[in-house]
């Protein structure tokens, strides 16, 4: 059966939406349908009706805050209390460890909030630091290729 993935993206700068496409190239070939949409045109009810797993790429800004064009999607979310059992979902979150009270809030915060909404979480989030000199996407592929691809 054909495996698909929605990759849901919030991102200041772009280093997420990079991030996605790398993970998309990989999904390609292994033959995983993706589908890569910024989180500034989702909506709550957008989550109603998913079938297919959501790997959520998020950054993060301000002070620990999801990225500017997330802040609607995140909270309408929050204040929709709507149920996500139906949703498998795992989170690659990106920070910078010299932010380090409020290292990679964005990803995390999303976690939190679908696991409070009573979404399946496969795998352990992983949370790249900027200032380690890794390279997020590279980061992002092996992270998915080891942990992750197999749980979809
Ligand atoms: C103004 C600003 C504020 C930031 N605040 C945080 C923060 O609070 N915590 C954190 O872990 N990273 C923080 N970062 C780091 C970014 O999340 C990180 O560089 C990320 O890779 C950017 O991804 P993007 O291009 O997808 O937005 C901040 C970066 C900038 C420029």
């Amino acid at each position: 059966m054909t495996k698909n993935l929605n990759i849901y993206v919030a991102t200041m700068t772009g280093t997420a939406l990079m991030v996605a496409d790398e993970i998309e190239d990989f999904c390609k070939t292994e033959g995983i349908n993706t589908n890569i949409v910024e989180m500034d045109a989702l909506e709550p009810k957008n989550l109603e009706n998913i079938n297919a797993p959501i790997l959520i790429v998020s950054s993060t800004y301000g002070q620990g805050d999801v990225p500017d064009g997330s802040k609607n999607f995140y909270n309408n979310l929050k204040s929709s209390n709507i149920s996500l059992e139906h949703i498998k979902y795992a989170v690659f979150g990106l920070g910078d460890m010299t932010y380090k009270d409020t290292f990679a809030y964005g990803g995390k915060k999303f976690d939190h909030l679908f696991l409070e909404l009573k979404a399946n979480r496969i795998g352990e989030p992983f949370y790249h630091d900027a200032s380690d000199g890794s390279l997020p996407e590279e980061e992002a592929v092996n992270w998915f290729k080891e942990k992750i691809f197999e749980l979809l």
